[in-house]
């Protein structure tokens, strides 16, 4: 039987990245799994928080992820910080932990970048509470993007030497679900970073909310190379903003790359920009018209994410129940 779990930090906007790296799978996967999808608002106060900021971007990011398809009468919906088993068993789970793990995430060593010792002991554990996150549920599969497999990783570790060390079978190692063409999209401004919340360039991501003048003013915009598209995939090798693009438009087409180059290569970017353009305002403006209409319904936002919290809180307790014992508590 699967169980699927993943979150998303309430920071900002919803990007194209976060949609095609994981929201559209927790979409899929609803249909047919039961899956807790959670807003990491624990996360979130690991770096920089204001309050109020906080505060919006929770109802917002919950907005948009039943805009972009969560249906509540499927998936459970729900905040981090309405369910404190993931607080406690992440410190439970800091015991098994090994430091030497943790210095070895790479996503500490970005988001500390040349001020480590000023970076909050939260952003260095970080990795521990999304492994309570996952662990607390049992969870099968993770659908997260490839930025987060290093993480994933970790949790298996966490689990199998709780598991060894108090000779208990009680976490469940789960699998990454990362999608092929989607795993990493690129910022439009430079194809060898990642499409991020805190590139200080708007131009440099389509947010869910973008409207389709603003879409196809940024795919125009975006950074290419001179030469026209080859047909042969291998052949976009060195080429990474040609590569991104042809892979954002074979994940918002469910074909392949080389299916993609099959009908587009030899084109020029004068022709194939725009054709990207309107598949790109054919998956996001229906979401961005959805999220306003949430937005206008915080009470009913609230409503979803307290009834969520309530089953996750069920799910979660023999789990955390299971942890005490087994280390003597
Ligand atoms: P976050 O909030 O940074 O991103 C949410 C999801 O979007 C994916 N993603 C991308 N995929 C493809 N291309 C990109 N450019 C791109 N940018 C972001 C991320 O991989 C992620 O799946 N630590 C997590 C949140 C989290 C979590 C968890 C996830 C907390 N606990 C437990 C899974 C399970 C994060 O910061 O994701």
């Amino acid at each position: 039987n699967k169980r699927v779990v993943s979150g998303i930090q309430p920071t900002g906007n919803l990007h194209l990245g976060n949609y095609l790296g994981a929201i559209r799978n927790w979409v899929r996967m609803q249909e047919e799994n039961e899956c807790l999808f959670f807003l990491a608002d624990l996360h979130a106060i690991t770096v920089h928080n204001d309050p109020a900021t906080l505060r919006g971007n929770i109802r917002e990011m919950a907005a948009t992820v039943l805009a972009a398809g969560i249906d509540p009468a499927r998936s459970i919906l729900f905040r981090q910080a309405h369910v404190p088993a993931h607080a406690e068993l992440c410190w439970l789970l800091n015991g098994t932990a090994r430091i030497g793990w943790l210095n070895r995430m790479t996503q500490f060593k970005e988001k500390s970048g040349k001020n480590r010792e000023g970076a909050s002991v939260g952003l260095y554990a970080y990795p521990v509470l999304q492994a309570a996150d996952i662990l607390a549920y049992q969870a099968t599969h993770v659908p997260v993007g490839e930025d987060q497999k290093q993480h994933l990783e970790l949790a298996r570790d966490i689990a199998t030497k709780f598991n060894t060390d108090f000779g208990i079978e009680l976490f469940m190692l789960p699998e990454p679900i990362i999608p092929p063409a989607a795993a990493r999209i690129m910022s439009l401004r430079d194809g060898t970073a990642k499409m991020s919340k805190s590139d200080p360039s708007d131009m440099s991501r389509i947010n869910l909310t973008d409207d389709a003048d603003m879409i196809m003013q940024k795919i125009r915009k975006a950074k290419t190379d001179p030469e026209p598209l080859p047909e042969d995939p291998a052949e976009l090798e060195g080429r990474p903003e040609a590569r991104n693009l042809v892979g954002i438009a074979a994940a918002l087409t469910d074909r392949t790359p080389a299916e993609v180059l099959a009908e587009h290569g030899g084109q020029g970017f004068g022709q194939f920009k725009p054709m990207l353009g309107e598949i790109v305002v054919t998956t996001i403006e229906p979401i961005s018209k959805r999220i306003a209409e949430f937005r206008d319904d915080p009470a009913e936002l609230d409503r979803i994410l307290a009834q969520g919290a309530e089953k996750a809180r069920e799910i979660a307790a023999p789990t955390l129940a299971g942890a005490y014992a087994a280390m003597g508590l």
